[in-house]
């Protein structure tokens, strides 16, 4: 038995392709297991129904693999926390489902959690890396950038955050996604394209800034035709043209993409004088972003989560619920899986 004083959460993260467990002792990460579905990448993308499939047969594993790692037996576990939405359907059901079994088969609570607040809250799990930890205080801005998200988010409290500006149509992950796409490049193309502008020019390709009626969101859909187009205007007149300048094309992208994004975080410094500037999401994985708000040239404070709980995992599940669960924010009314859910929800 442990110590009764500790609050031990099982984390289950399923709202997109992959299936995710992780045990927490209070804000420590004791385990953080992620099966990731490979099947979609011969699709160029998530097919919801295989993705559902594919959480069905990973999600006991993975559970036991986590409570292993941990070394948690699940008699000592205090709550079951789950990723309610936003999401695929089909995914989130088996997250919700199993959750929902195993807390009422332990007799313990169980807490929903909004995908989106989690990624944000990932910021606050204490990393046994680092001695002291480097958290924002509040207010602080956060860039969330993800596969199917980009917002910008006031977080004034745990529990209280505004959105000042979001994407009108494509997230800056389907951006990067669709670009590698039209490349040949395998899905999920971001790391790729990642990857491959390491060795090139960033000003090669020029491609367009976008504008927007309220300064603070984003388009991305006629950035991602504007590459669609030049791509294939180059190919047409030399059909070599990705392969010969593979690394040149995937630099311009990615500078591209990441101008806009420090071009908004400068407006929204602007806009409401708070220079706390956190990022969250698997797009905040991206080596080019974290290089330039590391190089910090605007006297922000800037905090950008460990690697592994940027892109979807579980740990950012029970962090939120974790904190939840403190501050006693546990609704046992609306503990359906949601589909569409905003981060103020
Ligand atoms: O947060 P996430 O794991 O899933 C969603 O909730 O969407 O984000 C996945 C997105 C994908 O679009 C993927 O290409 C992108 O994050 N991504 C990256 C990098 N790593 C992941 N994009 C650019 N550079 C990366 N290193
Ligand atoms: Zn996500």
């Amino acid at each position: 038995m442990k110590n009764s004083k500790d609050i031990y959460i099982l984390a289950i993260e399923s709202s997109c392709d992959d299936t995710s467990a992780a045990v927490l002792k209070n804000n420590q990460v004791l385990s953080n297991v992620i099966a990731n579905q490979d099947i979609h990448q011969k699709y160029g993308g998530v097919v919801p129904e295989l993705a559902s499939r594919a959480h069905q047969q990973n999600i006991v594993p993975v559970v036991q693999q986590a409570l292993k790692q941990a070394n948690v037996s699940k008699n000592d576990l205090t709550a079951v926390a789950f990723t309610k939405g936003p999401g695929l359907m089909g995914s989130l059901l088996v997250g919700t489902s199993f959750a929902t079994a195993f807390a009422n088969a332990l007799n313990i609570p169980l807490i929903d959690v909004n995908h989106m607040q989690a990624h944000i809250l990932a910021h606050f799990i204490q990393d046994h890396k680092q001695k002291t930890p480097n958290q924002p205080t509040f207010p602080f801005i956060c860039l969330t950038i993800s596969g199917g998200h980009t917002q910008i988010v006031k977080v004034s409290s745990y529990f209280n955050f505004e959105i000042l500006g979001e994407t009108l149509d494509d997230a800056v992950g389907e951006a990067f996604d669709k670009s590698a796409k039209v490349m040949g490049l395998t899905y999920p193309g971001g790391p790729l394209i990642d990857k491959y502008a390491k060795d090139g020019n960033p000003n090669a390709y020029p491609f367009p800034k976008p504008k927007t009626k309220n300064a603070l969101d984003f388009s991305f859909s006629g950035f991602k035709t504007s590459v669609m187009r030049f791509i294939q205007k180059n190919v047409k007149e030399n059909p070599q043209f990705i392969d010969e300048n593979l690394n040149d094309i995937c630099a311009s992208i990615q500078n591209g993409i990441v101008s806009i994004l420090m071009d908004k975080l400068k407006k929204t410094v602007k806009q409401t004088n708070i220079r706390q500037i956190a990022i969250a999401g698997g797009v905040s994985a991206n080596s080019e972003i974290r290089k330039r708000l590391t190089e910090n040239k605007y006297g922000w404070k800037t905090f950008i989560p460990p690697f592994e709980y940027t892109t979807d995992n579980a740990a950012m599940i029970g962090i939120t619920g974790y904190l939840k669960y403190k501050n006693g924010l546990i609704n046992n009314d609306k503990k359906l899986a949601t589909a569409r859910l905003k981060v103020d929800e």
